[in-house]
């Protein structure tokens, strides 16, 4: 495959003048491919979209056709459709830039996933401090509701889709999905227990689909140009474009659609402007958000950008977020910054994570300050174990997988901590 291959499905109408305008979305085909679905069965349009093998862009990689497949069809309890728009992942800002540029690619999004799942009620969960995002998106709504779109009779075929903006305000947590119905729902936003999962018992207890905001927006191009062009974009496993935030030390830091499997290398030298100060400079990447674990430069160089080359490297593809460090990073100094991100992020409610991120936290202080001791880096891989795998949600393994990752990949600069009370860089 060409890995420079052009082909946008996100970004392909950032560039035009007023692009979160209805009268643009139209005027280049927009909503032409909810109109093809609505002449479809909603199993034919499941199909289509398991075909094209969309995964969740909201980090767990789960098939988005075979989530929608789960939600119960002879339930009489009303089904809902929830977008992910919480973005809390550091180092993630692509569902930013879907909002603000090209809102009703999403909102078509989901009315071709309601539709399929027979949801007549949809809410976009998204990040209280995108308040203007927010704004353009009521926007867009309301210009859907006045087309007709939206509302009791969708686009005049007696289909009935609802949409509504809701803000969250300020939990990283309320990115985990149940952690969000609950917020949505008025509550605090403590994760639930799964089973059951929110295609059974979600929003208001009943079946719900929950997907990231570049999850929805790929559908309306699956649809229009069928699942199996889809497929036919990226490599196997890993089908079709993803955006990547690509951030920290490159000269030139931005979101980049590219087809998944391009090698990571390219990604940053070709797109991204290169590392500061030259590839040989790169000192580590983390692929996927920072909860994702570290990758040493080596790896770098010939590790490529898909689900399944990044798992078997030792990372994850995550949220895309692709966060750059070079050889002036210390990176003990890093993992106590993350670290201090996941003891405030905690909901408190898993003792494993509630006491673990904080011992984590006063850990990483204490090596980074020169105080720690020989028996503090293996001490931080005991919490580590004692907090992954251990918890309602993935909060825990969220704050365990760095330090991890860290530790296995750059073990020689804590020690040098310990060792020296000071840093082995610069
Ligand atoms: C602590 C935590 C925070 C999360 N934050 C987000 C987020 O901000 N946005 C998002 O889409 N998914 C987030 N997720 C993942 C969601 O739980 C869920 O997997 C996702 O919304 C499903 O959509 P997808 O299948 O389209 O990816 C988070 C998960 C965890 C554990």
């Amino acid at each position: 495959m060409s890995y420079k291959s052009d082909t946008k499905i996100l970004f392909k109408n950032i560039d035009r003048d007023d692009s979160h305008k209805l009268a643009v979305y139209q005027g280049n085909g927009g909503y032409q491919a909810v109109l093809k679905a609505y002449g479809m069965q909603p199993v034919e349009v499941i199909d289509e979209v398991k075909r094209g093998g969309v995964r969740g862009r909201g980090g767990a990689g789960f098939p988005a056709g075979l989530k929608w497949s789960f939600i119960p069809k002879d339930d009489p309890r009303p089904k809902y459709l929830v977008c992910n728009a919480d973005e809390g992942e550091p180092g993630t800002c692509k569902d930013r830039d879907i909002i603000r540029y090209d809102p009703h690619l999403l909102i078509e999004g989901m009315a071709i996933a309601a539709y399929s799942v027979n949801a007549t009620r949809g809410y976009i969960y998204i990040r209280g401090e995108f308040y203007r995002e927010a704004e353009v998106l009521q926007g867009a709504i309301d210009e859907a509701y006045a087309a007709g779109i939206l509302g009791d009779n969708c686009h005049g075929k007696g289909i009935r889709f609802d949409l509504a903006v809701h803000r969250g305000a300020g939990a990283y947590v309320c990115g985990e999905e149940t952690g969000l119905i609950e917020s949505l729902e008025g509550k605090k936003g403590q994760p639930r227990l799964k089973p059951p999962f929110p295609a059974n018992i979600g929003l208001y207890g009943c079946p719900t689909v929950i997907n990231n905001v570049e999850t929805l927006a790929s559908v309306p191009d699956i649809i229009a140009n069928g699942g199996d062009w889809y497929a036919g974009l990226g490599v196997e496993n890993s089908s079709g474009t993803k955006l990547f935030s690509v951030s920290g030390h490159v000269n030139k830091p931005g979101n980049y659609e590219v087809e998944l499997g391009i090698p990571m290398k390219m990604l940053l030298e070709e797109y991204a402007g290169g590392v500061r100060g030259g590839w040989d400079n790169l000192k580590g990447v983390i692929p996927g958000g920072c909860s994702m674990p570290v990758l040493t430069a080596d790896i770098c160089e010939t590790v490529t950008m898909d689900y399944d080359a990044l798992a078997k490297s030792g990372s994850y593809l995550g949220s895309g977020a692709v966060i750059v460090m070079d050889k002036s990073v210390c990176i003990v100094k890093a993992i106590r910054r993350l670290s201090q991100f996941y003891r405030h992020e905690s909901c408190g409610q898993c003792s494993p994570c509630r006491e673990g991120t904080g011992w984590i936290s006063k850990i990483m202080d204490r090596l980074e300050s020169g105080k720690g001791t020989p028996d503090d880096i293996d001490l931080l891989l005991n919490v580590c174990d004692n907090i992954q795998g251990k918890t309602i949600c993935a909060l825990g393994d969220a704050a365990a997988m760095p330090v991890r990752g860290a530790i296995q990949a750059f073990r020689e600069e804590f020690e040098y901590h310990v060792e020296h009370g000071r840093c082995m860089v610069g």
